[in-house]
C-alpha cells in the first residue's frame, strides 16, 4: 500500500498521524537525485540523507570523517531528485556535540541551503537539550539511539545493544527524553527486538527500527544493503537485488563492445 497522495508532501506531523493511525512507516537511507525519485514513485516519502554516505559512497571505513559540506552536497541532489518526500539530513560528526548554538548554525544550512526538512542527531539524554533548542527554533528533528555510529572510536565497533535491563532502562530513557524535547520521530538501531518493542509501545512518535525487530512502526535500510551493492551487507540487511552482479555484468559488456568496435 502506498502510505500518501504522491503530489502532497509530509510534514513531520503527518509521521505522528500515521503512528496513531498503524500504518507502518518505510523509510530509506540514500545519497542521489535519481535514487530519490525511485523511493517517491514507490510510495516512500521519508529520506534520509545518512552520513553513512562515508562508507557507502566516499570509501571512508566509518562515518568519522563525514564533513558538513559532504552531507549538504547529498542532501541537495536528494532534495532535487524528490521535491515531494520529507527529506531529513544527518547530522556529521562534531557538527552539533560542540555546543546547541553550534548544532543550530549547522541545522540552519541543511534547512536553507539544501532545502531539507529536519535534521537528525544521534544520542539520548545527552542530546536532548540541543534537540530542544532546534525544535524550539522551528528544526524538525529525527532522534537516533540504540548504536550510535558516531561513537565507534569509543565504542570499538559494533554491537547490539538493550539486551539487560540496565540497558533497556538507559534506552527507554534515552528516547522518552528525545520525545519530550519535540523530536518528530526517532531511529532506533541495532536494539534487541523486545526493548525495541517495549520503546516503540511507550512513544507516541514514531519509532523507526533498523536491525530493531518488526515491532517498530517504521524500518530504515541503507540504499546500497537492499541492492547489494554494499561492500558489507548488516545481518539485518535484506537484499532485494543483487545490482553488484548486475553492474559488473552490463560493464563487461559494455568493454567488450568496444574492444570489438562494436
Ligand atoms: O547514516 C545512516 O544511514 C543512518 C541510518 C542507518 C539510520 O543513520
Amino acid at each position: 500500500m502506498k502510505n500518501n497522495d504522491k503530489n502532497r508532501k509530509p510534514t513531520a506531523i503527518d509521521f505522528i498521524a500515521r503512528k496513531k493511525q498503524g500504518i507502518k512507516i518505510p523509510s530509506l537511507s540514500l545519497y542521489d537525485a535519481p535514487t530519490a525519485k525511485f523511493a517517491v514513485e514507490c510510495g516512500i516519502d521519508l529520506l534520509l540523507v545518512g552520513d553513512s554516505l562515508g562508507m557507502t559512497m566516499l570509501g571512508y571505513e566509518n562515518t568519522i570523517p563525514v564533513r558538513l559540506e559532504d552531507v549538504l552536497m547529498h542532501a541537495a541532489a536528494v532534495r532535487r531528485g524528490a521535491e515531494s518526500a520529507f527529506v531529513v539530513a544527518d547530522m556529521p560528526f562534531m557538527t552539533y556535540q560542540i555546543s546547541p548554538e553550534k548544532a543550530m548554525e549547522n541545522a540552519a544550512r541543511f534547512l536553507q541551503t539544501a532545502g531539507s526538512d529536519g535534521v537528525k542527531l544521534e544520542g539520548g539524554v545527552k542530546m536532548a537539550k540541543t534537540a530542544a533548542r532546534l525544535v524550539g527554533a522551528g528544526v524538525p528533528v529525527m532522534g537516533h539511539i540504540g548504536l550510535l555510529p558516531q561513537n565507534v572510536l569509543t565504542e570499538g565497533g559494533y554491537r547490539k545493544v538493550g539486551k539487560n535491563q540496565d540497558e533497556r532502562r538507559c534506552l527507554l530513557d534515552d528516547a522518552k527524553s528525545i520525545e519530550d524535547a519535540g523530536a518528530f520521530c526517532i531511529i532506533l538501531e541495532c536494539i534487541e527486538d523486545e526493548t525495541a518493542a517495549i520503546i516503540s509501545e511507550s512513544l507516541n512518535i514514531p519509532a523507526i527500527g533498523i536491525g530493531s525487530g518488526k515491532s517498530c512502526d517504521g524500518q530504515i535500510q541503507v540504499v546500497t544493503d537492499i541492492l547489494g551493492i554494499s561492500d558489507f551487507i548488516p545481518k539485518h540487511a535484506k537484499t532485494y537485488l543483487n545490482l553488484a552482479d548486475e553492474i559488473k555484468k552490463a560493464f563487461s559488456r559494455y568493454a567488450s563492445d568496444v574492444a570489438s568496435s562494436s
